[in-house]
């Protein structure tokens, strides 16, 4: 009989059976549904709502549990619906009576938010670590290439040289905000829901701090109807993995392209590449499209929650069993990527030569040399219509800005001098672009510096909440 049959007259149709388990997919949250009851039970012996012989009996079954499970002896049931129920059973099985104890001032619905919860900040740490440890790669590879020059973009035409370090701390920062978007979610995780009961807590006299603390919970929730409704810690989750997913699209597309025969700045190692069954010279970026290619499902799965919960009477309704595959399915698809893309970067080839190169054509030093004049008193609108006129002169003359005659500049500015030669290689461009959070190397160097420092800071935030 089920364990809720109590009020039935006849079982469950097998359609529905199969219909309603979710057992086939929340068995993964079986430690944190072991680690919560033995809070709970715990808690119940302490309080004298049960006896703590019956407490330490029950202690006892759920360690063994927990041990059957990983030794891989217990067959889980898809009649007792989910993993609470299935644990459930098999302790009544294994202790007897007692187990029938274990419910006690409990219900599926917060224990399930319990679980979840439980979880996801284990997971949540788990994708920090992850982010930490691309970051110091970026950094890594970042710091080998300071005076690595390249062409900057806009509109993916040149735009300004710059240099690839600088480039890649622009995905450090990304990654950064990630981990800081990760953090503040956690906090938002990391509050312990049991004790809200089914809706409307329990008559018996519970002590919810002291299964918080034993499980490492920084607080307890307020509102009992709240506590079994909100999935909003889920949601917040996928978001940030939304966005991670679409820095990881975006630095992807651009591995892509700057793997092709056109671009030629880098190639992905032959282990992160794959070939073509029919073209034999071909070597493709597939990782870097698979992972922009699971973007998709990453954004998918924040839609299905967020549609899932909307409308949603309070307090608990059954739809919420839907949050969980979506949420294991982006847990799975955002850590394989992370590490598949991590070392990927690492074993990259940078071909620093086509990126020089590349950042010569297309007059990616014209904002230079309207600076030159804006800075010997032109004004800056003026400068920018004269080096217009220059571009155009030097197309149609099939000439780069540098290799223009003094003369030639001369009969557009009587402000040129010999020094316009220095001030627009591009070396001196990018180096001249000494600004806090700029690409000239001494800037990069600084903001190498800041962003170790702060990834150290998370280091050790990381440290400090793992496992609890
Ligand atoms: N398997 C359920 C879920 O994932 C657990 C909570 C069930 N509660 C209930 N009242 N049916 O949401």
């Amino acid at each position: 009989m089920k364990l809720w049959g109590g009020r039935f007259t006849k079982g469950t149709d097998s359609l529905v059976e199969d219909f309603h388990s979710s057992i086939s997919f929340d068995k993964r949250l079986y430690r944190e549904d072991i680690r919560g009851s033995i809070a709970h039970a715990r808690m119940l012996g302490k309080t004298g709502i049960i006896t703590k012989e019956e407490s330490e009996k029950i202690i006892a079954g759920l360690q063994e549990i927990l041990e059957d499970i990983e030794a891989g002896r217990v067959r889980f049931s898809k009649s007792a619906e989910d993993i609470h129920m299935n644990i459930e059973t098999i302790l009544t099985e294994k202790i007897g009576d007692a187990a029938k104890k274990l419910h006690t001032a409990r219900s599926r619905n917060d224990q399930v938010a319990l679980d979840v919860r439980m979880y996801l900040k284990n997971e949540c740490c788990g994708v920090i670590e992850l982010l930490i440890k691309l970051e110091r790669i970026l950094l890594k590879k970042a710091s080998e290439n300071v005076e690595t020059i390249m062409p900057g973009y806009t509109h993916l035409q040149k735009a300004q040289p710059i240099t690839l370090a600088h480039h890649l701390l622009a995905y450090v920062e990304m990654f950064w905000r990630d981990m800081d978007r990760l953090r503040d979610c956690y906090k938002r995780i990391n509050v312990m829901p049991l004790g809200a009961g089914a809706l409307a807590g329990t008559t018996f006299p519970i002590d919810r701090n002291m299964v918080a603390e034993e499980l490492g919970f920084q607080e307890i929730t307020n509102n009992s109807l709240d506590t079994v409704s909100d999935r909003d810690f889920i949601i917040e989750f996928n978001g940030a993995a939304a966005t991670i997913m679409m820095h990881l699209s975006r630095f992807c597309e651009e591995l892509i392209l700057w793997s092709t025969n056109e671009f030629n700045f880098v190639e992905m190692d032959d282990a992160y590449s794959t070939g073509s069954s029919i073209m034999p010279q071909k070597k493709n970026p597939d990782v870097a499209e698979l992972i922009r290619g699971k973007t998709g499902r990453v954004y998918g799965n924040l839609i299905s929650i967020l549609t899932v919960m909307k409308s949603l009477p309070l307090a608990y309704n059954k739809d919420m069993q839907e949050d969980k595959e979506a949420l294991f399915d982006t847990v799975d698809t955002l850590k394989g990527c992370l590490l598949t893309f991590a070392p990927m970067i690492e074993t990259m080839k940078i071909n620093k030569e086509s990126m020089a190169e590349g950042a010569k054509g297309g007059f990616t030093n014209a904002t230079d040399v309207a600076d030159y004049l804006a800075a010997k008193g032109t004004p800056f609108r003026e400068a920018h219509r004269i080096v217009g006129e220059l571009v155009l002169y030097s197309i149609n003359n099939s000439k780069n800005l540098e290799e223009l005659t003094l003369e030639e500049y001369k009969n557009f500015s009587s402000v040129f001098e010999e020094d316009i030669y220095d001030t627009i290689s591009i070396e001196s461009c990018v180096k001249r672009r000494n600004v806090p959070g700029g690409p000239a190397p001494e800037a990069v160097k600084e903001a190498l510096e800041l962003a170790s420092a702060r990834l150290q800071q998370v280091e050790d935030w990381l440290e400090n909440n793992l496992d609890k």
